[in-house]
């Protein structure tokens, strides 16, 4: 694919995967990513979509075989919670990580954060922070494993999470922040 960089996960597995492309979303992505990463009545990618147009994110999507298989948001206007950005203002943020459940555990994940890492440090930033679900260890434990330490730092989200019979959910996450610093 046309300007695009190839990315070899930590535990590749290429007989059943193939490779794997990490590239910025473009406008007709979007009906794929949703049919293979359902966001339902969030619609979340297109509106992920619209603040890259805007300048604001960046929507990286991971591709195998032509399928997207993960995905993820960069902001570049710092932490989207304000008392965090408060005290990292020049701290890129990495949120919205998923893997499809069937591409899990490949190191597909792992090649998303590394291309957070690489646009952060292109655009001359010294460190990408995340926030985790203090519910998620598996999760904390892969970003720890990649160097992001924690910074005594939290935030609380309430959100309405749509499934899809329609049936809005109310959920409360509270999540700890880490940061890597990058160089
Ligand atoms: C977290 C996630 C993006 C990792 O993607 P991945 O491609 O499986 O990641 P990698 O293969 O590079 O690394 C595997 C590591 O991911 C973590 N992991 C695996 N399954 C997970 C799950 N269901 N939920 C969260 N983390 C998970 C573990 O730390 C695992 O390493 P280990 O079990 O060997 O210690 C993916 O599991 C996912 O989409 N989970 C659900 C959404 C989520 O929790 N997102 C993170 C929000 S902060």
């Amino acid at each position: 694919m046309r300007g695009c960089r190839r990315s070899t996960p930590r535990r590749w597995a290429r007989d059943s995967l193939g490779c794997v492309v990490i590239r910025e979303c473009e406008e007709q992505d979007l009906e794929l990513l949703e049919r293979y990463l359902p966001t339902g009545r969030n619609r979340a990618h297109a509106a992920h979509f619209r603040r890259q147009r805007d300048g604001h994110w960046s929507l990286l999507i991971a591709w195998v075989d032509e399928i997207p298989c993960g995905t993820c948001v960069i902001s570049w206007t710092g932490p989207m919670h304000h008392d965090v950005r408060a005290a990292l203002p020049d701290c890129a943020e990495l949120c919205f990580l998923q893997v499809a459940p069937r591409a899990r555990n490949q190191g597909i994940g792992t090649a998303l954060v590394s291309a957070v890492e690489e646009r952060a440090m292109a655009r001359g930033l010294p460190r990408v922070g995340l926030g985790v679900d203090t519910a998620n260890p598996d999760a904390a434990r892969l970003y720890q494993r990649l160097g992001y330490d924690d910074t005594g730092l939290t935030s609380t989200t309430e959100y309405t999470l749509w499934d899809e019979s329609g049936e809005g959910h109310d959920l409360v996450e509270i999540d700890r922040f880490l940061v890597k610093e990058l160089g």
